[in-house]
């Protein structure tokens, strides 16, 4: 029996991290083993708790400054990750990808990924459109990042247009094509 591949979900500081708990199911549906990490802003839309019961893996959260010592764990995180799938992806969290900053576990992780980089973003129509996160996409996507882009509909925030987290499915799907067959 060949190893399932495993595979990074970062949740971030969107309206839209609860459909994250999903994603993590139908990736699992999928075979594949799944490993959360958050960022600090996330953790007010979805507790750990439940990534980490449904993952059964720990749950890194947040910023250095306030973590364990023991608690560092982009490295081993990303070790042997087949995929990192950031999903939904924030404005400021896609500008932190952008600028290689590191200052929070999640970004640290994405920066010490040596396998391909998933972003779907999720935001207010004018954020998605502002140049500045246009710029950072077009970079993450240069780099070699896939960017499944946003759908276009009502958003949370009562706006309508282009910003809502990607379809799950298509989410799996682009995650399916970096995939190595077999
Ligand atoms: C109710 C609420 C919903 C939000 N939804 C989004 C969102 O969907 N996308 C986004 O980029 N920012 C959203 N924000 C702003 C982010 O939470 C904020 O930029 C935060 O700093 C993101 O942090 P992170 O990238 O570290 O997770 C929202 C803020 C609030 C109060």
């Amino acid at each position: 029996m060949p190893k399932p591949p495993k595979i990074i979900l970062g949740v971030t500081g969107s309206i839209a991290a609860y459909k994250a708990v999903e994603l993590l199911r139908l990736m699992q549906r999928k075979g594949w083993d799944v490993w959360v990490v958050m960022t600090e802003c996330a953790t007010q839309y979805v507790g750990p708790l439940t990534f980490r019961a449904l993952s059964l893996h720990p749950v890194p959260t947040g910023f250095y400054a306030s973590m364990d010592p023991e608690g560092y764990t982009h490295l081993g995180l990303t070790e042997q990750a087949a995929v990192m799938v950031v999903a939904p992806c924030s404005a400021n969290t896609m500008a932190r990808l952008a600028h290689g900053l590191a200052e929070d576990v999640l970004s640290a992780a994405a920066l010490s990924m040596d396998g391909p980089l998933l972003i779907a973003p999720a935001m207010n129509v004018k954020m998605w459109m502002n140049p500045a996160t246009q710029e950072n996409a077009a970079t993450l996507a240069r780099r070699g990042a896939t960017i499944v882009p946003p759908g276009c509909g009502a958003l949370a925030c009562g706006a309508t247009g282009a910003g809502r987290l990607a379809k799950l499915v298509d989410i799996i799907a682009a995650v399916e094509n970096i995939l190595p067959a077999g």
